[in-house]
């Protein structure tokens, strides 16, 4: 009995809330609540700066009310799915600097949906439900340093998806779905590259080719093993970069005894040190010794295992002479 008539209490304040759109401003800043239509149920004055449009019940909109003194706009916690093309311009939206739209149920974006915001510094699209980044969707934004659009189902990041953005700094793509790397897939001007927590397996020669600024590469929580990582060519181009490489919590697939690829030993010591093979039950790291490759567990190279069983027969007819 009381929890029906609690459930229709709390049905009622829900039915009120959402047919009250309002919007509370002080200064420049405005918070709306209830919004479900855009433009209709936003009225704010022109000279709004800040527009929080959080927790409301907002689907799709064509292009968005032109605002010329906006700078941030968020819209975190909404019903959209869908980003169309022009929805943010240079036009109507000329002083915009920070757009977050997390933690709806975007699974399209249109190409040319930001493009060529003038001002455009920070942009998030985390929690959504993108699959994929087309080519041209992220273009022409010249000050954008900060891009998330980790907590998505992204598969893969075409070559020119992020394209002519050259003051791009911070790139967030956890918790994907990313299986692979492809040659040149990000923009050169990179400081921070988070491609943690995805699916990755595959690291083609020359994907981290342009990024010769890195300073921190996350490919931890992946599904790389050692046989894929441990190419000449992703070995020299994992070691090339200039800051550090996160590759903990990978299924490395490797075995002390194992015989390990010619190849490794031109990875730097860090990248080697994190490959963690299995030795008679426990993991250790791969080491890098003059030129050699040694698991730490056993000290000796599994390359060389036939030689130095070689030498200890030769101590051992030594010593019976
Ligand atoms: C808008 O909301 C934020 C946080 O919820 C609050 O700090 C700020 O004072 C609010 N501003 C207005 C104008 O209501
Ligand atoms: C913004 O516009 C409102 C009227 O729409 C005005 O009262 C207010 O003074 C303006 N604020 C600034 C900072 O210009
Ligand atoms: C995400 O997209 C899939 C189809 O691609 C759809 O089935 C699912 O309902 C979407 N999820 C949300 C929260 O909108
Ligand atoms: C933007 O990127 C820079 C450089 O990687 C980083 O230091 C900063 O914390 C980021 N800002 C935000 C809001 O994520
Ligand atoms: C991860 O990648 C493998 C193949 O590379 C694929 O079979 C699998 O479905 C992927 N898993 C997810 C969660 O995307
Ligand atoms: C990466 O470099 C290649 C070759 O220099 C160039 O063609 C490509 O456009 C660059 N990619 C990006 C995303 O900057």
């Amino acid at each position: 009995m009381w929890a029906h008539l609690s459930g229709v209490l709390v049905l009622l304040v829900l039915a009120s809330g959402q047919t009250e759109a309002a919007c509370d401003c002080t200064d420049t800043t405005c918070n709306c609540t209830g919004i479900s239509r855009v433009p209709q149920d936003i009225s704010v004055p022109a000279n709004t700066t800040v527009l929080n449009l959080l927790n409301s019940n907002i689907g799709n909109f064509g292009s968005f009310p032109a605002l010329a003194q906006l700078q941030e706009l968020t819209l975190t916690s909404n019903q959209i799915d869908r980003i169309q093309p022009r929805a943010f311009t240079p036009s109507d939206h000329p002083q915009l600097q920070k757009v977050t739209i997390s933690n709806n149920r975007i699974n399209s974006i249109q190409p040319a949906a930001f493009s060529e915001l003038p001002l455009l510094q920070e942009l998030s699209l985390a929690n959504n439900n993108i699959t994929s980044l087309q080519p041209g969707t992220f273009q022409n934004l010249p000050e954008l340093r900060n891009l998330s659009l980790s907590y998505n189902k992204i598969d893969r990041v075409q070559p020119s998806a992020i394209d002519n953005v050259p003051k791009l700094q911070s790139l967030d793509l956890s918790s994907n779905q990313i299986a692979r790397i492809q040659p040149n897939a990000f923009p050169s001007g990179l400081v921070q590259v988070d491609l943690s927590s995805n699916n990755i397996t595959a690291i083609d020669a020359g994907a981290f080719g342009n990024v010769t600024l890195l300073q921190q590469l996350d490919l931890s929580s992946n599904q790389l093993r050692a046989s894929a990582l441990l190419s000449a060519s992703v070995c020299n181009d994992l070691s090339s970069i200039p800051g550090t490489v996160d590759l903990s919590d990978n299924p490395w697939g490797c075995d002390c005894s194992g015989v390990f690829p010619d190849d490794l030993s031109s990875c730097s010591a860090d990248i080697i040190s994190q490959i963690q093979c299995t030795s008679g039950g426990s993991t250790s790291p791969l080491t890098l010794q003059g030129g050699t490759v040694m698991c730490s567990a056993a000290s000796v190279s599994a390359y060389y295992t036939p030689l130095l069983l070689l030498s200890v027969a030769a101590m051992l007819k030594n010593l019976l002479m």
